[in-house]
């Protein structure tokens, strides 16, 4: 599907497989989830801009490169926190916006409860981190507050995907790329993923 990568390194299927595994309790599942984020940021960073510029070693100058942009991260609350520390460690000069969203079960309808986020949203390449994209409420509540607050550049990173969900994103904002370690079958009538791995902020969390 066109903008939309699964990054199927080794590693990441290994650990994504254990994710999945209902046995894995909450601090396990924390640190598999922040390793998995670690390793799929190479790839979701991989097109990010770099200029040129003259450096110093301790024996002469030449020439190198820096990120063009600066790069603000944004986890939606709470299971994109389970990705946030491993992106960091990678990229720990970013900023961090927050959106805080919950899907109301009987309706599947995602709200805002929280949002932070820095001003000139313009000037950075965000990246939008949740583990699950099953219905698209979410990640389409994301997208639509973060273009309508001025993000022109934009990537959602997600660890299991829906094809619903990867439909609606799409449809909606086709410009955005999407990168995910896997694409599940399918929801079910609870518009959780199959196969999936449950929830991700109650196994991370423990509630
Ligand atoms: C889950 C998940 C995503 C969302 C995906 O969060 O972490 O944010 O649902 O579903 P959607 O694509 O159908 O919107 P939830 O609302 O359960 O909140 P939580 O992260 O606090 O557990």
């Amino acid at each position: 599907m066109t903008g939309v990568t699964v990054i199927r390194h080794p590693l990441i299927r290994h650990n994504l497989t254990r994710l999945r595994d209902r046995r894995t309790p909450p601090q396990e599942f924390r640190r598999l989830l922040a390793e998995v984020a670690g390793l799929m940021v190479y790839e979701a960073t991989r097109s990010l801009r770099v200029r040129r510029c003259q450096v110093e070693t301790p024996l002469e100058r030449t020439e190198g490169c820096e990120l063009e942009r600066e790069v603000l991260l944004v986890p939606v609350l709470r299971a994109g926190l389970g990705m946030l520390e491993g992106i960091l460690r990678l990229i720990p000069h970013a900023r961090v916006g927050f959106l805080g969203l919950r899907r109301e079960e009987s309706t599947l309808e995602a709200a805002f409860y929280h949002e932070s986020l820095p001003e000139g949203l313009h000037r950075f390449e965000v990246l939008v981190m949740d583990p699950m994209l099953a219905t698209g409420g979410s990640a389409l509540k994301a997208l639509d507050r973060l273009t309508s607050a001025g993000a022109r550049r934009l990537r959602m990173i997600h660890l299991v995907a829906a094809p619903e969900g990867i439909r609606a994103v799409r449809a909606r904002h086709p410009r955005v790329p999407v990168f995910t370690a896997a694409i599940d079958r399918e929801l079910n009538d609870r518009g959780f993923i199959l196969p999936g791995l449950g929830d991700a902020g109650d196994r991370l969390f423990g509630t």
